[in-house]
């Protein structure tokens, strides 16, 4: 008689190889020894690295999007449950990391306005005189917002006349008023209908809907969702466009247009949400330039003044935009805003190294634009030398942004929504041009060549740009432009595309596969899970369509 033993044997090798074996013992004595399974160690920590480990290991060489490629990871994230918010300051945050850019053939308010309705963010561009870039920021803030607590208002003694030439002068897109008498306290309503320049000799009271004529809703009985407050009243009362909105005294101080919330109620039935600010408008920013005195001294009560107008009108960010941000003008501007402008987002650039983005951060900027060269309509690197492909510019960058608690931005470069993908592994956001110049929304005039339809897209360093106000951005006076300065950008066409819309929706489309393939919820996890390789030429050609006649191309996968 004896006993048998089953015994289960865990073996691990110095290098990496683990191995089980089924020992059987009788009576104590190793009977027999069967090998059950041996595994090999991984490769993959090797092969795949993470980005630290990666850009220390290629440096100094300099990398573009498509020198890497991401590696796949476990994932239980359906692209479709994938978070695209982003956080760039305390103050501002976006539904997607996608800015469009402070270009004059790609972001006026027609874009910034698109942009935002699909919770990115416009950057407004400064190729034009400081009044109208506020008229184009009052756009985008006065469109649709829902309850619009400030409504513009008329007093009792104007004629019909001094309303259309207020309408005129400012610019506004409505023509319904209310009345209000001295103390704010409301009189009534003047109907767009009556704003008619055949009555511009009539008393604004003559035509107005008296004060028991008009819908009220009291401040207090507003409730927690005001839009819900407001779509519930336009179901109960047939035909009725305006909802004035009053407190306990009387006094106005709302209106909600029935336009406005069937909008907004549409929107909510959108898988990309608008980016809005507390007062349910839309974000919108602007980009400016550094004015500057005969001397030479930055004109600090011009920049105050222009940028003060625009935060008036609602502006959510301002961008101290140039060529190259790491330079005294740059950062003295950027000192002066932040110390001024507390409650408004500050981002500058364009710096391509850890030191720029300390230099910048410590100026005031809470987010930094990250590219020099890498824009389809640069020619930097060309004319000046200078400039670092984008990826490596993006590490480097993105090191000191997170000692400095600070967002980056990559600007420039993307050309599919994979480069994106790659972007944010490092960046917080991304700011397109070329893959937006196409756009409906774009400004510029479509032109016809052989039967297609182009949208014209330059650089703000080409000749013709900075003939038109972006010399300073690339360091020139404009007086210079064409003699003693060298273009940086070229004038090219983008074929036309369809709605900024349909674009954004498969860029987005593209981040959300990219977040599933790296088992990525949201865009920090994106960061954390990356792990990159290196891509041969051989590999690039392999990375796009190959060895087939491609009658049916997608718009982001050729490379
Ligand atoms: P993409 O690649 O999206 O790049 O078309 C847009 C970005 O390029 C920058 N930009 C320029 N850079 N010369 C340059 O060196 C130029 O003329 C020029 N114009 C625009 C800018 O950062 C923009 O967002």
């Amino acid at each position: 008689m004896g006993t048998i033993k089953f015994l289960r044997d865990d073996l691990k090798f110095p290098d990496g190889i683990h191995q089980l074996f089924l020992r059987t013992e009788f009576n104590s004595d190793i009977k027999k020894v069967c090998p059950l399974m041996t595994n090999y160690p991984s490769m993959d920590k090797e092969i795949f690295l993470p980005a630290e480990q990666f850009f220390e290991q290629t440096k100094p060489t300099g990398l573009t999007f498509d020198d890497i490629s991401l590696a796949t990871r476990y994932s239980d994230v359906l692209p479709s449950e994938a978070n695209l918010e982003t956080k760039l300051t305390e103050q501002l945050s976006l539904n997607l990391p996608i800015f469009s850019s402070d270009m004059d053939t790609v972001t006026e308010s027609e874009m910034a306005i698109a942009m935002a309705l699909c919770g990115g963010m416009g950057l407004i561009h400064y190729n034009m005189s400081q009044r109208q870039q506020l008229k184009e920021v009052a756009r985008v803030k006065y469109h649709v917002h829902g309850l619009i607590q400030d409504p513009i208002t008329i007093t009792a003694d104007k004629l019909v006349g001094d309303v259309l030439e207020l309408i005129d002068s400012k610019d506004f897109q409505f023509r319904t008023f209310p009345i209000v008498k001295e103390d704010g306290k409301l009189l009534g309503l003047l109907p767009g209908r009556v704003v008619k320049h055949r009555y511009r000799s009539r008393k604004v009271t003559e035509g107005m809907l008296a004060r028991d004529e008009v819908y009220t809703v009291k401040q207090s009985e507003i409730g927690g969702d005001p839009i819900e407050t407001a779509d519930r009243f336009f179901s109960d009362h047939m035909g009725i466009h305006k909802l004035l909105v009053v407190d306990n005294d009387d006094k106005l101080c709302g209106l909600y247009t029935l336009s406005d919330i069937e909008r907004i109620m549409c929107e909510a039935g959108n898988h990309l949400k608008p980016a809005r600010d507390a007062n349910f408008r839309l974000l919108c920013g602007a980009a400016i330039s550094i004015p500057r005195l005969g001397n030479g001294d930055i004109d600090k009560n011009d920049l105050l003044r222009h940028v003060g107008e625009m935060v008036d009108k609602g502006l959510n960010l301002v961008a101290v935009s140039t060529a190259h941000g790491h330079t005294s003008g740059v950062g003295e501007a950027t000192k002066i805003l932040s110390q001024e402008f507390n409650q408004l987002s500050i981002m500058a650039g364009n710096v391509t190294s850890g030191e720029g983005v300390e230099f910048l951060a410590d100026a005031g900027a809470q987010i930094i634009k990250v590219g020099q060269g890498p824009g389809s309509i640069c020619t930097t690197r060309i004319v000046a030398g200078v400039g670092i492909p984008q990826m490596s510019a993006l590490y480097a960058a993105s090191v000191k942004a997170k000692e400095k608690g600070i967002s980056i931005v990559a600007d420039g470069g993307l050309s599919k929504s994979g480069d994106i993908v790659k972007a944010l592994t490092q960046a917080d956001a991304v700011i397109c041009g070329s893959l937006l110049a196409g756009c409906r929304e774009a400004p510029g005039r479509i032109i016809e060549i052989e039967g297609k339809y182009y949208k014209q897209y330059r650089g703000m360093g080409s000749l013709e740009a900075m003939r038109d106000g972006s010399a300073a951005r690339y360091g020139h006076s404009a007086k210079d432009v064409g003699s003693k300065s060298t273009a940086e950008g070229i004038e090219a066409l983008k074929e036309v595309a369809g709605d900024v819309t349909e674009t954004v929706n498969l860029l987005a489309g593209g981040i959300r596969s990219g977040m599933g393939y790296l088992g990525a919820k949201n865009l920090t996890e994106l960061k954390n899970n990356a792990r990159f390789v290196r891509v041969t030429p051989a590999g690039q050609r392999e990375s796009a369509p190959h060895d087939v006649i491609e009658i049916k191309n997608s718009e982001f996968s050729r490379s």
